[in-house]
């Protein structure tokens, strides 16, 4: 391998700008050449490819988003829009590439991977931390800690008013973004997809807290099997009129923001790790931290989408919600 492209996919989050750079600066470490393609695979396939430099990368590791920008392509999906992606990077003398994206980019290159000779290896970059592979994605951390400082303001007024709110927060298909800033958050009830949710169970243990509380939050996935944060809002309205309840849906404000610590160090360790596991012969693989340590995971189990759910949160939250 003389250059390496890198490039960013899907969603954006927080990190993806230190992961940028630790991929930039490790090659250029190692007298490798790196290219960056901007809007992930849509750049590839029009050929939007241009050489970095250590300068390209300075003064990013703070700044959330991503300067490599970021898409979501159709063109990929099909046999011919990967044969052009190919021919871009052969033009381009791009021989191994760094994904830093979700589970619809991994998609995209172990397919990718197996038509053409093309090492790539993936960093997980994704709010959601739905990957296999890695205990934490980068943005993850970033984006939890933006929800639970969003949520201490809603309890805020929420107290002063007696007022329950609906919290949705993002995630996809996983409720790992609302198990983890429910906890954090005190929240007095987590819906989240993984899940079975009992509504009446739900009604029951609001009932139950009212004398002791005057506000409560109930945090939703965005993708709970019990309905969206209307549509709960809606069934306890129903339920109990007598609750002054709000709802609140924090949007794209969990994707965006200054990376924490923890994203950057995260960015940091596996975007080196990429660099050199590519170097060592590597391909076709995320690279992620599993209890402190690099693991490698191929895309096709990374990508899985049962993440397991640690039954010990939710009993957790049921000790000491009330
Ligand atoms: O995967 C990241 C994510 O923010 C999900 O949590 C959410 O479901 C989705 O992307 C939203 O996508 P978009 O920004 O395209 O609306």
């Amino acid at each position: 391998i003389k250059k390496i492209g890198v490039f960013t996919s899907g969603g954006d989050a927080p990190g993806m700008n230190a992961a940028i750079r630790a991929v930039v600066r490790s090659a250029l470490y190692y007298n490798l050449e790196v290219a960056g393609i901007r809007r992930g695979y849509e750049g590839m396939i029009s050929g939007d490819i241009f050489n970095m430099d250590r300068k390209s990368v300075a003064n990013i590791i703070q700044r959330g988003g991503t300067i490599l920008k970021t898409a979501r392509s159709d063109q990929f999906r099909t046999p011919e829009g990967r044969k052009k992606a190919y021919e871009q990077l052969k033009k381009n003398n791009i021989g191994a590439l760094v994904a830093i994206g979700g589970d619809g980019t991994f998609t995209g290159a172990r397919v990718f991977g197996q038509e053409y000779d093309m090492p790539v290896l993936g960093l997980p970059g994704t709010i959601d931390n739905d990957l296999a592979g890695t205990d934490f994605t980068i943005g993850y951390d970033t984006a939890i800690n933006t929800v639970v400082d969003a949520v201490d303001k809603i309890r805020d007024t929420a107290e002063s008013h007696d007022r329950l709110f609906i919290v949705e927060v993002m995630g996809r298909d996983c409720g790992l973004i609302a198990l983890r800033t429910g906890i954090a958050a005190g929240a007095e009830a987590i819906l989240i997809p993984e899940s079975k949710t009992d509504l009446n169970a739900l009604y029951e243990r609001l009932e139950k807290g009212r004398k002791d509380k005057s506000s409560k939050i109930v945090m939703v996935a965005e993708s709970g099997e019990a309905g969206n944060a209307f549509e709960i809002g809606r069934q306890i309205k129903e339920r109990y009129p007598q609750y002054d309840t709000r709802i609140s849906i924090l949007g794209h404000i969990q994707r965006g923001g200054r990376p924490s610590c923890m994203d950057r160090v995260l960015a940091s360790r596996i975007g080196v790790a990429a660099v050199e596991a590519l170097i060592a012969g590597r391909r076709n693989e995320m690279v992620g931290i599993i209890s402190n340590e690099i693991a490698f995971t191929p895309f096709e189990h990374a990508i899985k989408h049962n993440i397991e759910i640690n039954d010990n949160f939710l009993k957790i939250l049921e000790i000491l919600s009330l």
